[in-house]
């Protein structure tokens, strides 16, 4: 095994721990360092803190581990380490000493860190494994290039409370964090994403609403949707009403937005409503209706839907029936102004 080399970035150094470091950084271990990484709140001890130096070395001669002594100015302001798993994937974490916290030594370091264990280890892939309510390591681990990729829910245990993991990743080929594509790509991970679900109206020549009776749920519903992802709501409620009814429509003007709060244990999501035209009740009672969700349709009005659909979707519909006007803006069925 080759020598650990030193890597720079201006005033910002990561070298190989040295015996002598140690006093002048075991001092330097704190509450915070204490609580997210559930060690003992006192210092290690000179014989515990040369002992893990000492390891340091022997995991970098292992090909098991690269730890660095991150220095700044001269002065030893951290450290950061990659561990070496299989399939190229390398597991990182990190600790600024908290004289040296909020000038953003701990992204530029472990950013050296990932790019130097691409292009000098050949990883393929790292990750970092952060709780996620320690808001200054996510914000390390998303500047250093990392992108959020998925939450393990109680894998884990901080003191002996269950806690969460988020699970935070950086490859090989990604565009490079200072690029347009990167940047975009690392905070739309990041972003929130709301579930879109859109719907149609059809009438009848006289004015009904056609509602679905579904399989799966004792309300009454208009056709329609969860739209999928790169999916536009319009084009969602055209496939739709053809898998579940075989009618062929075209997404006509949007009737409504209703943004509908958490219900039952779903998350919130935003329905379009469009109209999808009159159709002759003939061509409906001809419809052949997909058997897995769809028992039956109804043609109905106002006196059909109080106990046969949903409160919110009763608001909805009552709002819209006889309604020509504007696109309206609901919020749970109601409008808001
Ligand atoms: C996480 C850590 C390395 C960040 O290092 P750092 O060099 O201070 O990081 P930065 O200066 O880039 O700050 C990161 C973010 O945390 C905030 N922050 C940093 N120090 C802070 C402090 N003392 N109080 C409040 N916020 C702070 C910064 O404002 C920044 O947020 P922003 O991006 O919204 O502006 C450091 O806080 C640390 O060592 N924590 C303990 C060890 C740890 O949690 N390791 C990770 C285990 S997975």
């Amino acid at each position: 095994m080759t020598d650990q080399p030193t890597l720079r970035d201006g005033e910002l150094v990561l070298r190989p721990w040295r015996l002598e470091d140690s006093e002048a950084t075991r001092h330097l271990h704190d509450d915070e360092i204490a609580r997210w990484f559930d060690f003992p709140t006192r210092a290690p001890s000179p014989e515990e803190h040369r002992s893990w130096i000492e390891r340091t070395g022997s995991e970098w001669a292992e090909q098991a581990r690269a730890t660095f002594l991150v220095e700044w100015r001269g002065r030893a302001a951290g450290s950061v380490d990659v561990r070496l798993q299989d399939q190229g994937v390398g597991v990182l974490s990190w600790v600024v000493y908290a004289p040296f916290r909020g000038r953003g030594l701990g992204w530029r370091a472990v950013r050296l860190l990932v790019e130097w264990s691409f292009d000098a280890l050949g990883l393929q892939r790292v990750e970092a494994h952060v709780n996620p309510r320690n808001r200054a390591s996510v914000r390390t681990a998303l500047r250093a290039g990392l992108r959020k990729e998925g939450l393990l829910r109680g894998n884990t245990t901080l003191a002996g409370v269950t806690q969460d993991t988020l699970v935070l990743g950086r490859r090989r080929g990604d565009a490079h964090p200072d690029s347009r594509e990167g940047f975009t790509a690392m905070l739309d991970s990041t972003l929130p994403t709301k579930r879109a679900i859109a719907q149609g109206v059809l009438r009848s020549k006289t004015g009904e609403i056609l509602l679905c009776e579904l399989v799966y749920k004792r309300e009454w519903d208009l056709p329609g949707g969860v739209v999928d992802r790169d999916e536009s709501p319009a084009a969602c409620v055209v496939r739709e009403v053809r898998e579940e009814l075989d009618l062929t429509v075209a997404a006509g003007r949007l009737l409504a937005v209703n943004w509908l709060p958490p219900l039952l244990g779903w998350a919130d999501a935003t329905v379009f409503v469009f109209d999808l035209g009159t159709l002759d009740a003939e061509l409906v009672e001809q419809a052949r209706l997909q058997q897995r969700e769809i028992r039956a349709v109804h043609w109905t009005g106002p006196a059909d839907w109080t106990g046969r659909v949903a409160p919110y979707n009763e608001r909805l519909l009552t709002t819209l029936h006889g309604h020509t006007g504007d696109t309206l803006y609901l919020e749970d069925g109601t409008p808001t102004a």
